[in-house]
């Protein structure tokens, strides 16, 4: 059984087909690519994924279960993270502070126990401190851990909120355009720990990018949206290859990227 079950799924703005009758299946662990030109419903699925928008028809089920009409909070609490939604972390916390915040959305004390010390915390303190540092880690940012949020650069704070929604216990990644704004070192160092946490915590992730050579590198399979429609699906080579994909989005040159 699939981690992620997209049936016949649709969305209508007014007279727009804006995605029309998609299906998807995505695996646990996978690495899936969702590409096609501007406008083609890439962010409306991943909306629809995440709650925030309510398809016009069509099913989601996630893990078995059907979340079509679950709030965001509750796919949250399934562990469903859209990771750059709010792109900004919290800007008046420390970097580790902003992981602490993270842990506490999957835990069930109040946000003020974390930084209230009393006695009957300490453990708890303790553990949910290494388990925070532990995430750090995994976005090479522990040597950072006391700086302020706001004073990382760009592709750091993008790291951060990996290891943010990781902090949420999420399983499936939702990252829309997750290399905009990013020189290459930190297109590098971003695609690394995608993979690092598939490898090591086993996060699924279904990646929007417009950054052909990135996705190519990094995803297990892609889809492609034409105009709502899915027009391509299968191994990168596979569809980059595509006649169909090159007409409508890839063109000839960056297919051979
Ligand atoms: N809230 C909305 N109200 C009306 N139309 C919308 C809304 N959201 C998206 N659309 C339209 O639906 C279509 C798909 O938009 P969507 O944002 O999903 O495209 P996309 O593939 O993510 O594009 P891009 O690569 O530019 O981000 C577009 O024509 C867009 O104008
Ligand atoms: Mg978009």
């Amino acid at each position: 059984m699939a981690l992620l079950e997209i049936r016949k799924l649709s969305r209508r703005f007014g007279g727009l087909a804006a995605v029309s009758d998609l299906d998807l299946d995505i695996g646990q662990g996978e690495i899936f690519g969702l590409i096609g030109p501007n406008g083609a419903g890439k962010s409306t699925v991943l909306n629809m994924i995440g709650g925030t928008l309510t398809p016009t028809s069509g099913r989601i089920i996630f893990n078995g279960e059907d979340i079509t009409k679950l709030p965001p909070f509750r796919r949250t609490r399934r562990g469903i993270a859209r990771v750059f939604q709010r792109d900004v972390v919290f800007r008046s916390l420390t970097v580790l502070e902003n992981v602490l915040a993270g842990s506490n959305l999957s835990s069930k004390s109040g946000l003020a126990d974390i930084f209230i010390k009393t006695p009957s915390m300490r453990n708890r303190e303790k553990e949910m401190y290494e388990k925070a540092m532990e995430m750090l880690r995994f976005v090479n940012l522990v040597q950072q851990a006391d700086e302020m949020a706001v004073n990382l650069p760009h592709g750091n704070q993008r790291a951060l909120c990996l290891a943010i929604a990781l902090a949420t216990k999420a399983r499936l990644f939702l990252l829309d355009e997750p290399l905009t704004g990013m020189n290459n070192e930190e297109i590098e160092a971003m695609m690394c720990m995608i993979k690092t946490l598939r490898d090591e915590k086993g996060v699924t992730n279904i990646i929007v990018e417009h950054n052909i050579k990135a996705v190519k590198g990094l995803c297990d399979r892609i889809a492609v949206l034409d105009y709502g429609k899915k027009i391509a699906e299968g191994l990168p080579q596979e569809v980059v290859a595509n006649k169909n994909v090159i007409e409508a989005y890839l063109g000839v040159e960056e297919s051979a990227v």
